[in-house]
Parts: C-alpha cells; sequence; structure tokens
C-alpha cells in the first residue's frame, strides 16, 4: 500500500496567512527549523495508479501539481484520483471540493450520513457540485464491522468507525455530537493484508477503537495540539483543544499516553496546528515524540507498507 501525505497541517496551514505566533512568523522569517504544510490530506493506493483521496483540502490544486500520479495522463480529461472519502465535512476537509469541479464525470463521494448532512445544509458544496461535475454520493458504514470496496481503486478494503471528534463550527448540531460527524479508517491493502488506521480528527480514543487501531501496520492520527489549552494559552481562542475534537500530545491521556498503548507499530502524527511546537524540528516537544518513535507528517511524506 503507498501512503502519500499531501498536506500534513491542521485548518489554516503553516505558515496560516493571518497568523504572527512564533511558528508562524518564525517560519515566513527562516529563524526557526521546519518547513511549511499545506492543510490535511492523504492519498492511498493499492496498485500505485488508482488513488483514492482521504479529504479535499483548500490546497488541493497545490497538492496535485506535487504529485505526478494524481495527474492526467491517459484522456483528455482524467486523474488518478477515482474516489473521495470525508472523514468529516471540516472546511479544511471539505472545501477542496470546489477546486475538483471541472469534467463530466461525477465525483464519486463516500462520507456518512451526517456529513452528507452537513455538506447539504449548513455548508451546500455537495448541492453545488451538482451543477458543475455532479457528485454520486455513497454511504460509509460505521459500525466498525462492514467493510466496504471502491470500484477502480483495486486492492483496498475500508472499514469505518464512528469518533469523539465535533461537527463544523457552521453544523447546525456543533454542540450536540452525533455518530458519523467524524470517522477513523482503517486502510487494507487486500494482496498483501498490511494496514493503516487514518484519523487526522480524533478527539478520544474510546473503547470500541483499539480492536480496530491494533491491527494497523501504521497509526496515523490527530496531530493538532501539543497541549490542551494551546489556543486558550497564546490568546487565541477561548476553546480547549479537547472540546474541539482533537486530543492533545502531552499531558494525562494524551495521544503520547494512547499511543504508546499500541506498541512496536509505525505511529505518525498528521493534521497539526500551526501553533504546535512539534513543528520545530529542534524543539524539546519533538525530542519527546523522538523518544516514543512518533513521528510526525509532513508535506510530501511517503509511507510504504
Ligand atoms: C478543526 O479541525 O477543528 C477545524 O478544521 C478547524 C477549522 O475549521 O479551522
Ligand atoms: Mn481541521
Ligand atoms: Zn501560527
Amino acid at each position: 500500500m503507498h501512503i502519500h501525505v499531501l498536506g500534513a497541517a491542521a485548518g489554516g496551514g503553516f505558515p496560516q496567512w493571518n497568523c504572527n505566533c512564533f511558528n508562524c512568523d518564525g517560519l515566513r522569517k527562516g529563524t526557526i527549523k521546519a518547513t511549511k504544510r499545506t492543510q490535511s490530506s492523504i492519498c492511498v493506493s493499492g496498485d500505485g495508479v488508482n488513488w483514492v483521496l482521504f479529504n479535499a483540502s483548500p490546497d488541493v490544486l497545490q497538492q496535485i501539481q506535487d504529485f505526478a500520479p494524481l495527474q492526467p495522463g491517459r484522456a483528455i480529461r482524467d486523474s488518478g484520483i477515482q474516489a473521495i472519502i470525508l472523514i468529516d465535512a471540516q472546511i479544511d476537509h471539505t472545501t477542496g471540493l470546489f477546486m475538483l469541479r471541472e469534467g463530466k464525470v461525477k465525483r464519486e463521494i463516500y462520507c456518512t450520513d451526517m456529513v452528507y448532512e452537513d455538506l447539504t445544509s449548513g455548508n451546500q458544496i455537495l448541492n453545488i457540485l451538482g451543477h458543475y461535475c455532479g457528485i454520486n454520493r455513497h454511504d460509509v458504514p460505521i459500525d466498525g464491522n462492514t467493510s466496504f470496496e471502491i470500484p477502480n481503486v483495486p486492492n483496498l478494503r475500508f472499514t469505518a468507525v464512528a469518533l469523539k471528534s465535533a461537527a463544523p463550527p457552521y453544523s447546525p448540531h456543533r454542540n450536540d455530537p452525533h455518530p458519523g460527524d467524524t470517522i477513523g479508517v482503517l486502510i487494507e491493502e487486500i494482496s498483501t493484508g498490511k494496514k493503516c488506521w487514518y484519523s487526522p480528527g480524533l478527539g478520544e480514543i474510546e473503547p470500541h477503537l483499539p480492536p480496530l487501531m491494533s491491527q494497523a501496520d501504521c497509526i496515523m492520527v490527530d496531530g493538532t495540539f501539543w497541549t490542551n489549552t494551546e489556543m486558550i494559552d497564546m490568546g487565541l481562542m477561548t476553546k480547549t483543544a479537547r472540546s474541539i475534537g482533537h486530543n492533545p500530545q502531552s499531558g494525562e491521556g494524551g495521544m503520547i499516553e494512547k499511543l504508546n498503548e499500541f506498541g512496536d507499530v509505525r505511529k505518525v502524527l498528521i493534521h497539526i496546528n500551526n501553533t504546535n511546537p512539534i513543528l520545530r524540528e529542534d524543539s524539546a516537544e519533538r525530542a519527546i515524540l523522538d523518544t516514543h518513535k512518533i513521528e510526525v507528517a509532513y508535506d510530501g511524506m511517503d509511507i510504504i507498507l
């Protein structure tokens, strides 16, 4: 299985256009050891030719330009992207769909009922696409037992499960979580049995998750914040990380402690907010991750399982 990180940053990217925090300012000025990152998305293939896109980042056009296998090569209108799985309805995971509106072939969109509802009500993007390429929407089962395959994406199988996170700020039920607002997905390469767990928005590792996550050869999870109060401490937000659906890395019950329970598999943080000190390659926080063998995703990272 080939997993390619198209974008490793959380909403806003790194640097964020209006942010003057230590990291964003330092990246612009070249005074910190870090690299820029676009907003979070990965693509996965089981044959190296046909790809499933996980989320459609606002930066998707740049991401396609930077990764040749997604570019047209077989027909006058063509793409290596055969289908798109949306793990939530957040702006940073869906608005790239506007950029993928060209063509006569409908986009194949896989999402839960909750995500579909948000993307046809609070955010009308899937309705609007009906005036351009159109979409074929496919339901994603979230019982954790029912796997599905995607036509035209050979050799991959997907098993999704509902996560405790939060619906987008614009959602009519932002403060009233529903199963399916956010999902995690176990991706399996059928020919090899290799598996990757992907959950860029993960508020809490609830008891129903380890049975799925522990099957994975690579665990890619929410790397948004280092502390629960990161945005409050910087005066940027009044809400904690957990309250907006992101379990922080440090502290009791944090992502480092939780990931340690999965033993000696590859562990990668993705969807990293620009305020997070782990973006600085020489930071004390990055050194802590190193001691736990937890990697920090970057744009262009390839994971071959
Ligand atoms: C999130 O991950 O919490 C959201 O993407 C935040 C946002 O939309 O900026
Ligand atoms: Mn996000
Ligand atoms: Zn910043």
